[in-house]
């Protein structure tokens, strides 16, 4: 998609995306933290001290549009070559079609960094995530039922992967 550009997140950007990690928290289960996290619990996140893990703000026609990331999916070294993704795009730039370029970015540069797996794990109750995980040709590989609970319902978590081949 054109005008679409990633950068690699610096502590400047950490209030940016504090802003909209904090509105999907407080709105949505598209994650599974209760309440606000603080900025220190975000920079411990976001920076792992590991080269092949990455966060990046999406920016769309110099508007900053979200962030997506490639993350540690467990720290044990047979997982080198695993790694977790996640998209989240600010509420006014959902249901564009932007996550697909954004999914098809973390896959180049997965495969850059020699990493052959990519997981998504997603509420039960995400569609858009789903569906955008399931276009991309991802396939679901686990289904925990009734496994976590925000707003009082009881939440399934999926988990779909896609293994890069390299
Ligand atoms: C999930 C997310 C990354 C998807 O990216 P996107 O660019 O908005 O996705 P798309 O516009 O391509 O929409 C994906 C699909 O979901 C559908 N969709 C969008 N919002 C929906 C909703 N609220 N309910 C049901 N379906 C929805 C779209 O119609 C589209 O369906 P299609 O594949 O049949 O055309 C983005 O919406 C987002 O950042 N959401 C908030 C944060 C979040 O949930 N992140 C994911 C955490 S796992």
């Amino acid at each position: 998609m054109d005008n679409l550009t990633f950068h690699k997140v610096e502590e400047n950007d950490l209030e940016t995306i504090l802003d909209i990690y904090n509105f999907y928290i407080l709105t949505t289960t598209s994650n599974f933290y209760h309440s606000p996290i603080s900025k220190e619990e975000l920079r411990q996140l976001i920076f792992i001290g590991h080269e092949k893990y990455q966060t990046y703000l999406i920016r769309y026609y110099n508007e900053t549009a979200g962030f997506c990331f490639l993350t540690q999916y467990k720290k044990k070294e047979a997982y080198n070559r695993t790694a977790e993704i996640g998209v989240y795009l600010n509420p006014e730039f959902t249901g564009k079609g932007l996550g697909s370029s954004v999914v098809a970015f973390l896959e180049k540069v997965a495969s850059s960094k020699q990493i052959r797996v990519v997981l998504a794990s997603i509420s039960g109750e995400n569609t858009a995530s789903i569906k955008l995980f399931q276009r991309m040709g991802f396939e679901k590989c686990a289904h925990y039922r009734e496994v976590g609970e925000k707003f009082g319902r009881l939440l399934d978590v999926v988990d779909y992967q896609k293994i890069l081949g390299t």
